[in-house]
């Protein structure tokens, strides 16, 4: 099983409230604070570690990956029939954003960091050719794998780009899908207001990922080989 903290899949729903009233006063947020790591040479060593995902998914890794993972996340087999072996094979995510709901015919999706497209391919099952599925990656070699895996289906398409700088227009989504991949940009705050921006009122975000249950020394969130490893 996992050596890392916490491996979950957390929901969260975007609402245009009518306006509540409560006898406490309310509080802004807090944004949390960026850790102090560069994130040029944190991009490309993810890149590095995720393109030998793609390129050689059977070296082994210090994380589980491809069918046997699936299985261990409690993806159902019959979301994986058919869907082509060199997306599975790839598949490095950290939870299962569809435990928390399936996704509704006709919606239109937003998978961040799909690597090489296991979820978007589900998804794409889900809401059927009625619905959109766009899939983005910051890996070349991984969004080759997505693309290779499309096949005849012309509601699904893979875009390269960055889960900062989503290539989506604003208020496109029903609903944003995330595996794995939260947890690998430093900016927590700008990853979930580019997410809401790219969300219609009332979408939904379905994600699955790490959640640590301690606060993270900043001289750690500094080491890049943190971050990968
Ligand atoms: C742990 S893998 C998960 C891939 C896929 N979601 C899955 O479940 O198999 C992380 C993926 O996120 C991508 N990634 C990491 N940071 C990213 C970012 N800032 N923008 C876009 N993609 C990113 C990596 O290229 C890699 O494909």
């Amino acid at each position: 099983m996992y050596d890392a903290p916490y491996r979950v899949s957390a929901p969260a729903q975007i609402t245009e409230s009518p306006g509540t009233h409560t006898e406490k006063p309310m509080t802004a947020p807090s944004v949390p604070t960026v850790p102090n790591v560069d994130r040029e040479i944190l991009r490309e060593a993810i890149q590095e570690e995720y393109e030998v995902v793609a390129r050689e998914p059977q070296r082994g890794f210090h994380f589980h990956t491809g069918r046997p993972l699936a299985e261990i996340l409690g993806y159902q087999t019959e979301w994986l029939d058919g869907l082509p072996e060199g997306s599975i094979e790839s598949f490095a995510g950290t939870g299962n954003p569809f435990s928390l709901g399936t996704l509704a015919h006709g919606e239109r999706v937003v998978d961040i960091g799909c690597g090489a497209g296991i979820d978007s391919l589900i998804a794409a099952g889900m809401v059927g050719p009625e619905g959109a599925v766009i899939g983005v990656d910051m890996t070349p070699s991984m969004l080759e794998k997505a693309q290779a895996g499309v096949r005849d289906l012309d509601h699904v398409e893979f875009r390269l780009g960055f889960g900062e700088e989503l290539p989506v227009p604003d208020g496109w989504a029903d609903v944003v899908i995330s595996n794995g991949v939260v947890n690998l940009m430093p900016d927590k705050h700008e990853a979930f207001t580019e997410m809401a921006r790219v969300l219609k009122p009332g979408g939904r975000i379905q994600i699955g990922d790490i959640l640590v249950d301690r606060p993270v020394p900043e001289n750690a969130k500094e080491k890049i080989e943190l971050w990968t490893g």
